[in-house]
């Protein structure tokens, strides 16, 4: 594949400004980040459900469902994670700039590829939520299996099993689904997005 030249920014008549104004709200990226099996996804799901009865613009990326549409020619080595991040966090600025509040949830393992979509927006638009609990007990949980088969060598490049998690040094919030119930996570967010007048 080669690149495009001659391609030229045009700007758009109406802007980020009236398309959040219209929505009455503040637009952000609530970037979901942890093993598979740490609560990614059931936490993303909560938080953009209280969201929406707290009558707020949202959508919902998933890396399952991503993976099956707009990312279906990527697989797991470093190489299709870091491209993977890449279009999710490009696909994030859009709806950020269409006056959204994104929630995201993928392992995303890599600092520099996080480090990169919170670069893409602009300053205080970004919240990093670190899943943290611990690897052991992702993995008897093992919701989808995958664990059971990266162990056993039929799954090549499983996080936290053969391929690497670096994990967040200064996350805006930092979940452990091991000691805090589904409540107890979505209301540290809310929080977080109250104190950075978000909500
Ligand atoms: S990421 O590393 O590129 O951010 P992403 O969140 O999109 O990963 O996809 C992770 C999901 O894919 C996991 O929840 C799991 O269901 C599935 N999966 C399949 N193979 C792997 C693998 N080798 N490593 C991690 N997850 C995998």
């Amino acid at each position: 594949m080669t690149a495009a030249t001659n391609v030229v920014w045009h700007d758009t008549k109406v802007t980020k400004e009236s398309r959040c104004a219209h929505k009455a709200q503040k637009p952000c990226i609530l970037w979901f980040t942890g093993f598979s099996g740490s609560g990614k996804s059931t936490i993303a799901n909560a938080v953009e459900h209280r969201l929406a009865e707290l009558k707020q613009h949202t959508y919902l990326l998933d890396g399952d469902n991503v993976r099956h549409g707009l990312n279906k020619d990527l697989g797991f080595t470093d190489e299709d994670r870091i491209e993977n991040i890449r279009r999710i966090g490009e696909m994030s600025k859009l709806f950020v700039d269409a006056g959204l509040i994104v929630v995201t949830a993928f392992i995303s393992p890599f600092k520099a590829e996080r480090q990169l979509v919170r670069d893409l927006v602009d300053k205080g638009e970004f919240f990093e939520v670190f899943m943290s609990t611990p690897l052991e007990t992702c993995e008897e949980r093992d919701p989808k299996g995958l664990y059971k088969k990266a162990r056993e060598g039929k799954i090549k490049n499983f996080t936290g099993i053969d391929s690497e998690y670096e994990p967040p040094e200064n996350p805006e919030v930092t979940l452990d689904t091991s000691t805090m119930t589904v409540e107890e996570c979505v209301d540290r967010v809310i929080s977080h997005l109250k104190d950075n007048q978000i909500l």
